[in-house]
């Protein structure tokens, strides 16, 4: 069985970003990003209406983090405080020794390899030190940006699941890509 120690939280550093713990004073950027209808628009998950909802959101995320069960990362670049994505482990099956991979970047940063750079380094992080064994991605079919960003760091899909995803009254599909960790230090 996988065992994590995510106290104290590690922070992870990049070239140009600085991937460290969400507090409260972000709340007005998570919210940002959460209720973003294009950041959000390949995301199952109820949008953010308020700064209660994203506080709520910063605590949920910080309960886990104390409680070894998950962890997100907020992503900021260097020499700035501004939260400008999230990227994290959910899903954690300790027993399996994986877990689930999840990214959101505000649209003002896209396209510039900020993702390739954040996903990089959490994926490193996984595997050497949370050793995990495999890392999962669910996607929304339509989603190419994400499709790409993981077949760049080769990821695999290894399933289609049809209308396996009940959100706001619809039924959606989901390609399921996986990550080994042989596969990710391959030459
Ligand atoms: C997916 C997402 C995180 C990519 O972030 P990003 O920082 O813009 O991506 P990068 O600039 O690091 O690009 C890395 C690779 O991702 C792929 N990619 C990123 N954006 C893409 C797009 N719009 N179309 C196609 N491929 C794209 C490319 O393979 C790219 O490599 P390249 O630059 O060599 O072509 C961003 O589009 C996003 O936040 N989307 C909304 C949230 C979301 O869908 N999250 C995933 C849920 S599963």
């Amino acid at each position: 069985m996988l065992q994590l120690n995510l106290t104290p939280f590690p922070v992870l550093q990049t070239d140009r970003l600085t991937l460290r713990q969400l507090r409260h004073t972000d709340a007005p950027e998570v919210l940002s990003l959460r209720s973003d209808d294009e950041v959000m628009k390949y995301i199952g998950r109820p949008r953010a209406k308020s700064m209660e909802d994203a506080m709520q959101l910063i605590n949920q995320i910080n309960d886990r983090i104390s409680n070894n069960e998950s962890i997100n990362w907020a992503i900021t670049l260097k020499g700035s405080e501004k939260v400008i994505g999230i990227i994290g482990y959910v899903n954690i099956k300790k027993e399996h020794f994986r877990a689930e991979v999840g990214y959101l970047l505000d649209i003002g940063f896209h396209r510039k390899g900020i993702m390739q750079e954040s996903l990089y380094a959490v994926i490193d992080f996984g595997f050497k030190h949370m050793m995990l064994h495999s890392i999962e991605a669910i996607t929304d079919p339509n989603n190419d940006a994400s499709q790409s960003l993981l077949k760049k760091n080769r990821f695999i899909q290894e399933a289609f699941f049809k209308e396996d995803f009940y959100f706001e009254e619809k039924f959606l599909d989901s390609a399921v890509f996986s990550l080994l960790v042989s596969e990710f230090y391959a030459n």
